[in-house]
């Protein structure tokens, strides 16, 4: 079948065949798909996309891997692009543009504490810039001689290059790998549902945050850089952690002059209901990194930013030897590009005439009420969320928290896709635990968008 769709013309079968013949999807057993057909999407408008045999999905994970966070079809955002790229499409990050500078300014006015952003693509990319800021200060800067160890907790993902990789707790995303970056330390999540230290909340100390100093003790204070963290794990489980939890990390940091580095590439720009997830606390983090929702993924972009108290340390004079090196010896080719900068700033705008923060706030409430409605069902063990994000942990038995199996979850999966709604789950990340289903729909969703989703669910446990 031949389709001409705004400007595109291809044949529907020449397509599955040349993505069967062609294509190495992302983190995807390619088997499956000898015998059965890979999803190809073609069009998207708001919540909906469409595939290539013409089925629509209410899509509930912006994109899949949340990102899409203003909803699909924004002419607006297009046009932004266009007309840049008309004007001036690149010139390097080494020196200023426009849209660069005008975004800059718009996310340090929203970014209380913090000073400078660095441009990059893709959130390991924003995450790297963090680790090397680190290791370079710890090189040159004499009051953070050798604290060159970044702290990582289980659970957590910062991305899949090697630096973002070693400070990563998933074990099966780490898998085969190695072997990964010297002077990077785990230590436990913070999920109450499966605590590491075997205690309830609120009689249990909040030890997941306590034991970070045993971490940084053991190390040496005088070896530890930095802590990264994602504010509420995303990918390791949807995992907010309690209010207590990041006060006391930051207590602790301080103490020993760690960086606080918060990984906001799933949880910035209204995901949480606030604009930063790190805001759903009280928590002031020295730099904190973004992607997915920056240009709501129209286009790739990151950022790393940081207080001017770091980036004042690396003011260096060029014209004296032994400073000459110490400025932030770092480029990425497309860091910063000028159709990306217009994107951004079309999503700030976008999140801030269309309230999309208060929205967040109040469908991921009744998101969650939803969700939670279902908790009696068999095989739901926790529900938990903030904001439009929100996710189920599947047990086969509710006392024992024993998961269900990876193929009980695919079926799940396939059950909820049947009543024409995308969710996403864990993948790949937590052995024996793939089994939350994630939530994530853009911060357009409304009332309607979410009753289907939670419906979806309900008839995919019904029909297990
Ligand atoms: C919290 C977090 N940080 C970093 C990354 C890596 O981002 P990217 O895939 O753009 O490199 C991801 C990706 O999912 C993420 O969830």
């Amino acid at each position: 079948m031949d389709v001409k769709t705004g400007g595109l013309n291809y044949n529907v079968e020449e397509m599955v065949q040349g993505d069967r013949d062609y294509v190495w999807h992302h983190i995807k057993p390619h088997k499956l798909f000898q015998k059965s057909e890979q999803m190809i999407v073609v069009e998207g408008d708001g919540l909906t996309v469409k595939d290539i045999r013409g089925r629509e999905y209410l899509d509930a994970t912006s994109g899949g891997v949340w990102g899409v966070i203003v909803g699909f079809g924004r002419e607006s955002i297009a046009r932004a692009v266009y007309e840049q790229l008309k004007i001036m499409p690149y010139f390097a990050g080494t020196v200023g543009n426009i849209p660069s500078i005008k975004y800059a300014k718009k996310l340090i006015e929203r970014l209380p504490g913090l000073g400078k952003v660095f441009f990059s693509n893709s959130g390991s990319e924003a995450n790297e810039k963090a680790f090397k800021i680190v290791r370079q200060l710890a090189t040159f800067d004499a009051t953070r001689k050798g604290k060159r160890k970044i702290l990582f907790r289980d659970r957590d993902y910062h991305g899949t290059t090697f630096g973002a990789l070693s400070a990563t707790g998933q074990h099966e995303r780490r898998q085969d790998f190695g072997p990964f970056l010297d002077g990077f330390m785990g230590f436990p999540h913070a999920l109450c549902y499966r605590c590491a230290f075997g205690k309830s909340y609120p009689d249990c100390n909040i030890d997941c945050a306590r034991c970070v100093e045993e971490t940084i003790l053991k190390e040496g204070p005088e070896t530890v850089g930095a802590c990264i963290v994602e504010p509420i794990t995303a990918g390791g489980g949807i995992i907010p952690p309690v209010k207590e939890y990041y006060p006391i990390l930051q207590k602790i940091c301080n103490k020993y002059d760690v960086y606080l580095i918060m990984d906001e590439v799933v949880c910035g720009f209204g995901r949480t209901g606030t604009f930063w997830g790190f805001q759903q606390y009280d928590v002031q983090p020295d730099m904190v990194t973004m992607a997915k929702g920056v240009a709501a993924s129209y286009m790739p972009l990151s950022v790393t930013a940081v207080k001017n108290e770091i980036y004042d340390k690396f003011l260096c004079d060029p014209g004296v030897d032994a400073e000459r090196m110490n400025y932030f010896r770092d480029i990425s080719t497309y860091g910063g590009c000028a159709g990306a900068m217009s994107a951004a700033l079309e999503t700030i705008r976008i999140i801030e005439d269309e309230n999309l923060l208060e929205n967040s706030r109040a469908m991921g409430a009744y998101l969650l009420d939803g969700l939670q409605s279902l908790s009696d069902m068999p095989l739901v063990g926790d529900v938990r969320g903030c904001g439009l994000f929100c996710g189920v942990e599947f047990v086969k038995d509710k006392k024992t928290k024993q998961a269900i199996s990876e193929g009980e979850m695919a079926r799940l999966m396939a059950n909820v896709a049947a009543e024409g709604v995308l969710v996403g789950k864990t993948t790949s990340s937590l052995p024996g635990n793939n089994t939350i289903m994630n939530f994530a729909p853009a911060l357009i969703a409304t009332k309607n968008d979410i009753d289907r989703i939670v419906a979806a669910v309900k008839a995919g446990i019904e029909k297990f």
